[in-house]
């Protein structure tokens, strides 16, 4: 049993390893970093901050660029970036994304009391982890995301204007005053950073 498990993990060691500094990657991620790139950058309408992608599962933001490509993901913006990347690409850029080194930071604040969004995300941590660190690849990391970023989220899946089946049936019970303070308890942890170049 002990030799399967170590043939099982130098198999895992060994997997080909994204090329995530290739050039060609780069340059898909260049376009962007003109929005990802900029801490605090902000969508023009409704305003609310732009989400760090540093420190994401690279599993989840390919989840979420093809929710943008099918349309289950409506922010037109990202509708247009999304629509003609192919999953080679996806899967690239989502590689580029999580392996960028980016320190651990809270996000932006906005008014939420994160005290009060402590006990009211207890239905969360299921999923989303005691501090919003994710359990498992497909589940996005909540930690240290803008406060503004994630109550917009949560309402989106509300309106049906982000639709997932796990999501919808958890933000009927939540009011906005609920969604302001869980969203300020995540972006109160430590954890997902704007991705940067060096200068
Ligand atoms: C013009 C600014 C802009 C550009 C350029 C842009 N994004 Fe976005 N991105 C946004 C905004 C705003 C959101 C939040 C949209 C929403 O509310 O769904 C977002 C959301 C995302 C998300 C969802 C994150 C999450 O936590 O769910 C991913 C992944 C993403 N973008 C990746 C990319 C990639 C990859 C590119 C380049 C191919 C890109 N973006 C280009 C503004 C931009
Ligand atoms: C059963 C597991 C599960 C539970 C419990 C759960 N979530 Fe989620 N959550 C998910 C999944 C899966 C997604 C990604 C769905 C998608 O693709 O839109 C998600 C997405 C999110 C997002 C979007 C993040 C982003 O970067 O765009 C937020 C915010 C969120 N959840 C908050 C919450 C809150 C608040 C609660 C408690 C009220 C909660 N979740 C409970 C599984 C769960």
């Amino acid at each position: 049993m002990r030799s399967f498990i170590a043939a099982l993990a130098a198999c895992v060691l060994m997997a080909p390893a994204f090329a995530d500094d290739d050039p060609g990657t780069a340059a898909l991620a260049d376009v962007c970093m003109g929005c990802h790139g900029i801490p605090g950058y902000r969508n023009a309408y409704p305003s609310y901050r732009v989400p760090k992608l540093g420190g994401q599962h690279a599993e989840y933001i390919a989840l979420s660029l093809k929710s943008y490509r099918s349309g289950t993901r409506s922010h037109p913006t990202m509708r247009a970036q999304a629509a003609d990347l192919s999953d080679d690409d996806i899967e690239r850029i989502s590689a580029w994304f999580a392996n960028q080194e980016a320190e651990a930071e809270a996000g932006i604040r906005n008014g939420g009391d994160p005290v009060l969004g402590a006990e009211k995300a207890a239905t969360c941590t299921a999923c989303h982890g005691e501090s919003g660190v994710s359990l498992q690849a497909m589940w996005p990391n909540l930690a240290g995301q803008h406060e503004d970023y994630i109550a917009e989220t949560l309402r989106q899946y509300k309106r049906g204007d982000r639709q997932d089946p796990v999501m919808a049936g958890l933000v009927l019970a939540l009011t906005e005053e609920d969604i302001a303070d869980i969203s300020a308890f995540y972006a109160t942890q430590e954890g997902l950073a704007t991705v940067e170049y060096d200068d």
